[in-house]
């Protein structure tokens, strides 16, 4: 198990670019599940859960290359219908290829996903919609159990919640159902337009992706198409924070402002000075840092995805921060690591009130418990006094591509280890 060395202090400045984003890439390479011919995607991060994608597609018999950040996919028949346990238990988007599978083959066998660190993450918003479309789903010895013998149809789905994956499974689904389906209360998040995209590039009739109400019109067969992922927002706004936090600057380049909104209002709350160009965004640590109080929301709402790497940055801001998690009920496990490193950060319920403290980090050996809260450690030990080892990276792994390399070209001192 590898672990990340940092020494603190550096100040970062420079310019990186953005990878693919893993959010994205993941529900697009799912719906490749729904075409019989061939497939280009563009962008596609280097990752542990992009593996893990692929190596469930081949387990359902598509053909799988891949050079640099290019993949392609030929699923021309199908030689299986099930999501196996071990490799779905690694990702929970695994769940994502109940839809497709039931739309092109009318039966699926994928594993249920258990929980996850950051909270009981169940699936019956996708559940209820696809029984709403006609399937017959059922529990089997940890397995959901799928069959639509007469296919999928179009149906008004309300959801309770704008579940980004329950919308993802939803569109997938009804590109191939009979009719057209409504889904209502949908996500807005930029990877579901993301995917309406791609979906389209198929030839899919979709309309309304990126806002609640979206409308798919199924069709009896999708065709082959060439299609590239969207920047990664997460790993951007990350990278953003590594410039001011270190005192520094950083810019990024491959990304846009229009879907990180919400996190750019904090950062310059907190004092950071932003500037954006065609194609770039920049972040400089101002002349006073503030606190900065936020909530986070479905889309366009503060990303649950920012939380951890906000509060990270606002522990060493001048000033009292009120930080509310919203989404996921068990989403501050990167509290006791930050406090540790000297952070007073105080959680009562859902929410986090953090005394910020400029100069509070101090290097030290901390945990990783999941993968956005690995980021925010690898954020406090960049401006540490000292060395910051952060064990268990694996979860970094699965969604920040080469961040060492990036952090480094930067000007940080991030060197991963061998335990
Ligand atoms: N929920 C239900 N029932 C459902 C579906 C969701 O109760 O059927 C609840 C969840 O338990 C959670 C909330 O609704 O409390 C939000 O879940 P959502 O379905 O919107 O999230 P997701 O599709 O499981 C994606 C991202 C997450 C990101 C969330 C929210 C991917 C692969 N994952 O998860 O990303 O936090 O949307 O924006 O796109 C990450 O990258 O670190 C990550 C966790």
């Amino acid at each position: 198990m590898d672990y990340f060395e940092i020494e603190g202090g550096r100040r970062l400045s420079g310019t990186v670019t953005a990878s693919g984003s893993k959010n994205a890439a993941l529900p697009i390479l799912f719906a490749t599940l729904l075409c019989p011919a061939k497939v280009r995607l563009r962008k596609v991060p280097r990752l542990h859960d992009i593996k893990t994608t692929l190596s469930l597609l081949e387990g359902v018999g598509a053909r799988v290359s891949r050079e640099g950040e290019t993949v392609e996919i030929e699923l021309a028949k199908l030689s299986s219908t099930e999501a196996p346990y071990d490799l779905v238990r690694t990702m929970r988007a695994s769940v994502l290829m109940l839809g497709p599978l039931l739309a092109r083959e009318k039966s699926a066998r994928v594993s249920l996903p258990g929980g996850c660190a950051i909270g009981s993450r169940p699936v019956d918003i996708h559940l209820t919609a696809l029984e709403q479309m006609g399937a017959e789903l059922k529990l089997e010895a940890g397995y959901i159990v799928g069959n639509c013998p007469r296919g999928l149809r179009g149906a008004e789905i309300n959801f309770r919640f704008p579940s980004v994956g329950a919308t993802q499974q939803i569109m997938m689904a009804a590109s191939l159902a009979a009719g057209r389906t409504v889904i209502r209360n949908a996500a807005r998040e930029p990877e579901i337009e993301n995917l309406g995209g791609f979906l389209r590039a198929m030839g899919a009739k979709i309309s309304g992706d990126g806002t609640a109400e979206i409308v798919i019109d199924g069709v009896p067969a999708l065709s082959g198409a060439e299609f590239e992922v969207m920047f990664d927002r997460i790993e951007a706004a990350t990278l953003l924070l590594a410039g001011p936090i270190t005192g520094g600057s950083t810019r990024v380049q491959g990304m846009e402002t229009d879907c990180l909104e919400a996190f750019l209002g904090v950062l310059r709350k907190s004092g950071v000075a932003v500037n954006s160009g065609e194609g770039w965004v920049e972040a400089a640590a101002g002349a006073a840092s503030h606190g900065a109080d936020f909530e986070t929301q479905p889309h366009p709402g503060y990303p649950t995805d920012l939380q951890a790497q906000m509060m990270a940055f606002l522990a060493q801001a001048n000033g009292i921060s009120r930080v509310s998690e919203t989404i996921f009920e068990n989403r501050f496990m990167h509290v006791p690591e930050l406090v540790r490193m000297g952070a007073d950060i105080r959680v009562e319920g859902g929410q986090a009130v953090v005394h910020g403290k400029p100069g509070c980090y101090q290097g030290t050996t901390v945990m990783a418990t999941d993968l956005r809260a690995s980021a925010s450690l690898v954020l406090a030990g960049l401006v540490a006094k000292g060395t910051t080892r952060v064990r268990r990276i694996y979860h970094l792994d699965r969604g920040y591509e080469s961040l060492e390399s990036k952090l480094s070209s930067l000007g940080g001192a991030v060197v991963r280890k061998p335990e």
